[in-house]
């Protein structure tokens, strides 16, 4: 029995998450897979009821009881420090140490690719972000606060260990999949300090590699290329805040947030299933929402769990549902978030 903890949180994360489920119920007993699923209501309503996060103690019963945690997305307008979503996502993060953000990026239609003269092949890359360090630590303070002297310092924390454990995980990755390029972006121009250490880790690591080419981007000029030849990226590697920025963009070269999925990986322990996509307060509660970034992450998670055909079926009937027509209104359609929903559970259980 391998056991599920679902976190749906704020927004559209229900939403999407309800969705999700149901894809995972369908495929559950079409090839009869013992999982089982605790939804939690960690979130915006639980802390502002109850001041709750995450409970002392939650992240060990995580570790000793399941296979894998999911989330929907936590946000909401009442919190607008973003409090919860610090001591819910970002301690996950930090606690299980989940040091891979892996991010796919595919467009999956030519309908899709915002690029003019690019055909959706041309956008097919992976994504490693740096997912436990930089400037996400909360290291940091203030002095003067609210006067006309106020300093404000978050500190951007970069270790030896942490770089190399990432560019490692990308350049493993290129190789483990015949893929033959590993592009590292960064601002060492500018950040002389932190960046000259993932320049010297990068061409390090990248001679343990000799097959595959290294290359490099500095972050403004990889903004540029995404846009005019995405076609020559295979695998970037990069740290926390760089890879949050470049996965939004990327996102919407596969048809905006609601295609983006993601996986946050400790190789070694309980890893974390969530779309890119936060909660989307502006579309929230409408049915709205495109609920495929959601289920594709699912189909992550169960590939993760070594289900590879619920995973394979997921994305065939996503692939499905498109080809058929059903598109939420970010894709350029009017089915509602449930009605995506029904036409996934409909070829899944075909
Ligand atoms: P967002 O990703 O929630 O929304 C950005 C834009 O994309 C919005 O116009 C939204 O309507 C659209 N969008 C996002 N997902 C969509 C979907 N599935 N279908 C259709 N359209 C979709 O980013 P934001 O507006 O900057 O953030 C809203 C809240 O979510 C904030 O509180 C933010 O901190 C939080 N957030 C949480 C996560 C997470 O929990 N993993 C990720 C990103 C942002
Ligand atoms: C993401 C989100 C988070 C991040 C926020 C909600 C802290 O934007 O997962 O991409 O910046 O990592
Ligand atoms: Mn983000």
């Amino acid at each position: 029995m391998q056991r599920i903890a679902v976190i749906a949180g704020d927004g559209i994360g229900t939403e999407v998450t309800a969705q999700a489920l149901r894809a995972l119920d369908t495929v559950r007993d079409r090839f009869d897979l013992d999982l089982e699923v605790e939804e939690l209501d960690y979130g915006a309503e639980r802390y502002l009821r109850d001041g709750t996060t995450l409970p002392k103690g939650e992240i060990e019963r995580f570790r000793n009881d399941f296979a894998a945690i999911y989330l929907g997305a936590l946000g909401d307008p009442r919190v607008p420090d973003m409090q919860h979503g610090r001591e819910i996502l970002l301690a996950l993060r930090f606690e299980l140490d989940l040091y891979i953000n892996f991010r796919p990026v595919k467009c999956l239609a030519d309908q899709f690719c915002p690029l003019k003269a690019k055909t959706h092949d041309a956008i097919d890359f992976k994504v490693f972000r740096e997912n436990t360090e930089g400037i996400y630590v909360g290291v940091g303070g203030n002095f003067k606060k609210g006067t006309a002297d106020e300093i404000a310092i978050n500190e951007d924390i970069n270790t030896r260990k942490g770089v190399e454990r990432i560019i490692r995980a990308a350049f493993a990755y290129a190789q483990k999949n015949n893929l033959g390029r590993v592009t590292m972006s960064d601002k060492s121009n500018a950040m002389r300090y932190a960046h000259d250490l993932w320049q010297r880790v990068f061409k390090e690591v990248a001679q343990d590699y000799p097959t595959i080419e290294a290359n490099h981007f500095y972050v403004d000029a990889l903004a540029m290329a995404l846009l005019r030849s995405p076609e020559q990226f295979e695998v970037i590697v990069t740290n926390n805040l760089f890879g949050d920025i470049v996965t939004d963009l990327a996102a919407e070269l596969q048809g905006g947030m609601g295609m983006a999925a993601s996986a946050n990986i400790n190789p070694d322990g309980l890893c974390l299933f969530e779309p890119v996509h936060g909660s989307a307060p502006d579309i929230a509660g409408m049915d709205k929402a495109n609920p495929l970034a959601a289920i594709l992450t699912m189909g992550m998670l169960l590939e993760h769990l070594e289900h590879r055909e619920a995973s394979r079926a997921i994305e065939n009937a996503v692939m499905q549902t498109l080809h058929a027509g059903h598109l939420s209104e970010d894709l350029g359609g009017h089915t509602g978030t449930s009605q995506m929903g029904d036409a996934i559970v409909e070829r899944l259980s075909a």
